[in-house]
């Protein structure tokens, strides 16, 4: 595996086997105790879900270990959990359930209640049971082609949002209702992984990495401000025109 340091943080390039150990490893360095359990954000997208398969046939993990983090998504889409679309529901049914991560570990998105308020009661959740400076020990995101992460898209009216809240919902144009870790709660996470395969991601990671945020309206070029505390895994294909 490839390291490089760049301004957005250290970049391990490799192939999927590769890249799916270290997510692993980077589960396990952030696992917690029974006392003192850790805060571990999944993500959505298509390659989380080749991860959750790749964990279930290396066996690499036994439930003590993941009953010691509380989990749940770095996003979510405004639909049941038991829709193909529901990130968490996706994670419970290709990794949670499968590594036997005990109900009260899981902490979904409140997705039965309006947008609004689904954002309003997750923040109050987090406040009142981790208290609400407290950001994740480790959280995953994703990339798309256009440079949004979580549901940080270009354009988003939760860029540059100042709030104390570390979650926010926002009506993303021609994809329905999202709740999203913002960037307030991305400032607290003690550790990203950023996730990024297939060659048609390797335009935007070149774009990242080469172009000034300002001029590319990429939302995830805002985890520069973070960089120590970012590690990029990307596959060789999106790493093509680097
Ligand atoms: C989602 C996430 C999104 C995702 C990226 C990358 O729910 O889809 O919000 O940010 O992580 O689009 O997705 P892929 O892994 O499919 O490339």
């Amino acid at each position: 595996m490839l390291t490089q340091q760049t301004s957005y943080g250290a970049f391990h390039i490799g192939d999927r086997d590769a890249l799916y150990r270290k997510m692993a490893e980077a589960i396990q360095e952030a696992s917690g105790t029974a006392e003192s359990f850790s805060l571990i954000a999944l993500t959505g997208g298509s390659t989380p879900k080749a991860f959750y398969r790749w964990c279930v046939a290396q066996g690499v993990f036994d439930s003590d270990q993941l009953n010691a983090a509380l989990w749940t998504t770095s996003d979510e889409r405004h639909v049941p959990r038991d829709s193909e679309e529901s990130n968490f529901g996706t994670a419970e049914r290709l990794f949670l359930d499968p590594m036997g991560v005990r109900e009260e570990n899981r902490i979904p998105w409140p997705v039965d209640v309006d947008p609004h308020s689904a954002g309003i009661v997750f923040n109050r959740l987090w406040a009142e049971r981790f208290g609400e400076h407290r950001g994740f020990d480790l959280c995953f995101l994703g990339m798309g082609e256009d440079g949004h992460t979580a549901s940080l898209f270009p354009g988003s009216p939760l860029i540059g949002l100042e709030t104390e809240d570390n979650f926010s919902c926002v009506e993303v144009p021609g994809k329905g209702w999202r709740l999203t870790i913002n960037e307030t709660g991305i400032s607290r996470c003690s550790r990203i992984c950023v996730i990024v395969t297939g060659a048609g991601k390797a335009d935007a990671v070149h774009d990242v990495l080469h172009s000034e945020p300002e001029d590319s309206h990429r939302p995830i070029q805002l985890l520069r401000r973070y960089a120590e505390r970012v590690v990029w895994l990307v596959d060789e294909e999106a790493a093509g025109r680097l």
